[in-house]
């Protein structure tokens, strides 16, 4: 099969080549995908896409229109996919469902012992020769409550993870998983007294009509003025524009971010030479209580080899059967 492999940086090359193995012609391709590049497709069976990538119904209708047939996607998540018109068009797509979720929940943790312990500030600090605390002191998870929002395959690993640091933990989903609930002593609590009751809250539903803004104003309102958010999950769950006047007027304790609502175009991008023109993305780095990576809570060499190798085996299946209705997102 002809592979066209959007928004491809090195890392994902390495993984995807030892992958395929030779099985595939793979062209990889440095531009994201969109209406204005989908015809770098042409010729080509299969566009592999990746979190980034913006298949919408006119990019889609552009990809049929130049051979393409399957949508393989290097993701887990597919909102950025527009599903309904696949389907209408006729494009199968798929997904990497389960690749390490480890590393997303790890990364999860990472960030809020960061930002709780302030290691960003002393990395720099003993750069500088300032062997001096002031201004580092953080808390002890330990006895904390931790409200997870979405409680699948990341946040379970999450929850798990939370109960070895000794936190009460309270969950939301709207298909609660009782006997992980057992496991690590979780109660599942409505949204409202999740946001209320938690010191920490981590979000890890997708990204979908009901829950774009989840975190809206009154969302932010409703949590303790202390409360630490951590979002690995899709960056429209949280309004930036409500987040940054909860940061402002104290009313939130502080934030870490692996995603952002207008990521596209920015991130996994070099943009220290021409800036950024994302005023709310820079005013939001700007407080010195909000820790920010730019989706990078997937990589990590497992997830990688997950992700390629998901990819390349449903691309080998679709090409014996023609159909992957099996693993179709849908
Ligand atoms: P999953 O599908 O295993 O779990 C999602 C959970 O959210 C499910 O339990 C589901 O019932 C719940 N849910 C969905 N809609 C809901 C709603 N409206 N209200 C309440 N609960 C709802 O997904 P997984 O693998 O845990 O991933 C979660 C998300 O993490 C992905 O959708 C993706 O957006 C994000 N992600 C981020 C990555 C990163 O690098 N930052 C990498 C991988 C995933």
């Amino acid at each position: 099969m002809n592979v066209a492999v959007f928004d491809t940086h090195k890392f994902d090359r390495v993984a995807l080549e030892q992958a395929n193995a030779g099985k595939h012609q793979l062209r990889f391709l440095e531009a994201r995908l969109s209406e204005h590049t989908a015809e770098l497709a042409r010729g080509c069976d299969v566009a592999c896409c990746f979190a980034n990538d913006h298949g919408d119904a006119k990019t889609l209708q552009i990809l049929k229109s130049v051979g393409v047939r399957l949508i393989a996607l290097r993701s887990a998540g597919f909102n950025h996919v527009d599903i309904k018109s696949a389907a209408t068009l006729g494009l199968t797509v798929v997904r990497v469902p389960e690749y390490s979720p480890y590393s997303v929940a790890e990364h999860a943790v990472a960030l809020l012992m960061c930002l709780n312990r302030k290691i960003h500030k002393a990395y720099n600090r003993i750069h500088e020769l300032n062997f001096s605390l002031d201004g580092l002191m953080g808390f002890d998870v330990h006895g904390k409550t931790v409200g997870i929002v979405g409680t699948g395959r990341i946040g379970q690993v999450f929850g798990k993870i939370m109960n070895g640091f000794g936190c009460r933990i309270l969950a939301f989903d709207k298909t609660p998983d009782l006997q992980w609930a057992k496991k690590v002593d979780a109660e599942y609590v409505s949204l409202e007294f999740l946001l209320r009751d938690s010191d920490i809250i981590s979000l890890h539903i997708p990204l979908s009509a009901q829950t774009k803004h989840i975190i809206d104003s009154a969302a932010l309102a409703g949590m303790k003025k202390t409360a630490i958010l951590i979002n690995t999950g899709r960056g429209a769950l949280i309004e930036t524009t409500a987040l940054t006047q909860a940061l402002k007027s104290h009313s939130i304790g502080g934030a870490c971010l692996d995603v952002y609502e207008e990521e596209e175009g920015i991130f996994f991008s070099d943009l220290s030479g021409p800036g950024i023109d994302d005023d709310v993305l820079a005013r939001l780095i700007t407080f010195p209580n909000v820790l920010m990576t730019s989706h990078q809570a997937f990589f990590t060499f497992e997830a990688l080899k997950n992700i390629a190798d998901t990819a390349i085996s449903s691309i080998s299946t679709f090409e014996i059967n023609g159909d992957l209705s099996a693993v179709k997102v849908i």
